[in-house]
């Protein structure tokens, strides 16, 4: 695996911490799991169904159900619980998804953990007020429409969100390829995860004397074409925490590279699989942090008492191969 190669470094962008991590998360890369598994993880007192769904399969979202799964086997009995799984992947399908959270809800489950934003939009449409959905990895969930204030959550809908600094991002770009003007913005227009770090990167773009193209596709076959027409127009690409782009970041990059053009993304994962560089967050924690939310609602805890928790603490992760084929300095941010 090469992931041993990469750095990702812990900076102090908010207040407090200035923790340092070698080589990112040790889950970025586990291998995919089938559908439709349902595991025992935990034995206690109170038996509780969980339905763990997760959108599609790329290494940033098996981290998070790597982490979720973990933490539940490891906690429930400190709840008094005894905690059942029905893992179902939505192979980024909407009628699969649709008929995944159906089935969660006529099987009765206790509780529904959804993994990203178009899983978590379908979990809260087939199965809020009834059962509770914990949302795991949601970027923006107002813009989601999954909750209407982040500290004041209803309908028994509330999770963790992976919202990040996007000025963070460009303020990396300028520092590394200060020559890069022209920014092409690539996304999948459907997904609303991508949407509102969009608007605050045309902002922060606008506002720094900076122009940008779009690159929107509607689907993971046009993302190829999209970038190799994008290439031969812009000083550097931007991704945002885009399932679509996930996907396909491996061909991407390869793309991008190759005609010389830095792809600055939002997720270490993106980084691993040939992106220049990110500023995001870490994954393996918080999936922690949404299977204890899970834990206290199974525990009796109303889903509305819970505030959506954004995680604070960002990383830089650099791609030292990708750097060095770019002709880019990352080593400040190399060990
Ligand atoms: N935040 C994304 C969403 O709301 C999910 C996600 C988590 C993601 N990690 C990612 C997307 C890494 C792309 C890359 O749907």
């Amino acid at each position: 695996m090469k992931k041993k190669a990469y750095l990702a470094i812990l900076t102090a962008l908010t207040l407090g911490a200035s923790l340092f991590t070698g080589c990112g998360s040790s889950a970025a890369s586990s291998a995919p799991a089938s559908a439709a598994t349902s595991q025992v993880v935990a034995s206690g007192s109170k038996s509780m169904k969980v339905g763990l769904i997760q959108l599609t399969e790329h290494p940033s979202l098996d981290e998070i159900r790597t982490a979720v799964v973990s933490q539940l086997e490891e906690k429930a009995p400190e709840y008094g619980l005894s905690v059942e799984i029905d893992y179902q992947n939505g192979q980024n399908d909407p009628s699969t998804i649709n008929t995944i959270c159906q089935q969660f809800v006529a099987d009765k489950v206790d509780l529904i953990v959804a993994i990203a934003t178009p899983a978590a939009q379908a979990a809260v449409a087939a199965a809020s007020p009834d059962i509770p959905v914990i949302f795991s990895a949601v970027t923006d969930p107002v813009t989601a429409g999954l909750v209407e204030d982040l500290n004041a959550p209803s309908h028994n809908v509330t999770g963790t969100s992976d919202a990040i600094p996007v000025d963070a991002i460009f303020e990396l770009a300028k520092e590394l390829t200060p020559d890069a003007k022209n920014f092409g913005l690539l996304y999948c227009t459907s997904e609303d995860n991508s949407a509102s770090v969009l608007r605050d990167a045309r902002a922060y773009l606008e506002a720094n004397g900076c122009t940008y193209e779009e690159g929107a596709v509607a689907a993971i076959g046009d993302v190829q074409t999209a970038v190799a027409t994008m290439v031969n127009k812009v000083d550097a690409i931007f991704v945002p925490i885009d399932n679509t782009i996930a996907m396909a970041m491996p061909a991407v990059a390869e793309i991008a590279n190759k005609a010389g053009v830095p792809v600055y993304v939002s997720a270490d994962t993106m980084v691993y699989d040939g992106g220049l560089a990110a500023v995001g967050i870490n994954y393996t924690n918080l999936g922690k942090q949404t299977a204890e939310m899970a834990l206290k609602v199974l525990s009796g805890t109303s889903a509305n008492e819970l505030a959506v928790e954004t995680l604070t603490d960002k990383q830089i992760t650099v791609n030292p191969d990708t750097a060095k084929a770019l002709g880019v300095d990352v080593q400040r941010y190399v060990k």
